[in-house]
């Protein structure tokens, strides 16, 4: 059983969608997947939360298990502790997930971006990361302000001798800016880590067929896509200073 992390560069990034695309490509290759969602923060019990978003795009081809919710939308120590609710452990998502005996790939969706507490311990998904001793997927916004945020996770992984298995952009405009655009080739140079796919920003109301067709499309083959990095970065002009020499 594989088992992999989703992060973000922050909160809204598109997590959901780039764990439900990575999950609809393993699901069609065969594999018996499942997504956790430790905790959900937000969502009044009963409403749908992240994980009927992966249901919906996957059509309902991948199991989904959430472990804890609270309705305030803050970070999970914080809502725990405001809502009278039991915070999450590590040890307690590591357990669920080790208990889950018959997938081929697990698929665990934080909340906000990696060190977001999940309890006034201090705990993180980083430390999830740590226990199951899985890798770490980054998902980044496209525009201007992600290259800090991507390469401070990136640093944070290194520091906690965690695997960053790379980083997808989760929702990238049909017609990018600049910065848009050369951020496609800098977010692996500042994470040291692979840029692993870019799916387009209009993948909202997808039905299931439409949603993995883009997934394929927006996703590295380490992800179960085609995706090519070599095109879809080549899009970049650069501009050379006035007395530079192509060959320098
Ligand atoms: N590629 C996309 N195409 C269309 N809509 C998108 C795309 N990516 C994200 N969105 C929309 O943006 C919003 C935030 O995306 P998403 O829920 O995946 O983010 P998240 O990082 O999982 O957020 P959270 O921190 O709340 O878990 C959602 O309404 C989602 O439908
Ligand atoms: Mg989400």
């Amino acid at each position: 059983m594989r088992t992999m992390i989703v992060t973000g560069t922050g909160t809204g990034v598109g997590k959901t969608v780039v764990t439900a695309a990575v999950a609809a490509l393993a699901a069609a290759a065969g594999e018996r997947v499942v997504v956790v969602k430790p905790a959900q923060t937000g969502i009044e019990p009963g409403a749908p939360g992240d994980l009927a978003d992966v249901e919906r795009l996957t059509g309902g081809r991948v199991a989904t298990l959430e472990l804890a919710r609270y309705p305030e939308p803050l970070a999970p120590a914080t809502a725990a502790r405001r809502s009278g609710l039991p915070p999450l452990r590590v040890e307690e998502i590591e357990k669920s997930v080790r208990a889950i005996g018959d997938a081929d790939l697990v698929v665990v969706e934080g909340a906000g971006g990696l060190l977001v507490r999940i309890n006034d311990d201090g705990e993180t998904l980083a430390d999830v990361a740590t226990a199951l001793d899985a890798p770490v997927l980054v998902v980044a916004t496209a525009g201007l302000g992600v290259l800090n945020a991507a390469a401070l996770t990136a640093e944070a992984l290194a520091t906690r001798g965690i695997r960053l298995e790379g980083v997808v952009v989760g929702a990238y405009p049909a017609e990018p800016d600049l910065a848009e655009r050369t951020n496609l080739d800098d977010l692996p140079e500042v994470t040291g880590a692979p840029l692993l796919g870019v799916l387009p920003a209009d993948l909202g109301g997808a039905d299931p067929e439409d949603f993995e067709t883009a997934a394929r499309c927006g996703l590295h083959p380490v992800l179960g896509g085609r995706w090519d990095a070599t095109v879809a970065v080549r899009q970049t002009p650069t501009v050379r200073p006035p007395n530079s020499r192509s060959d320098a």
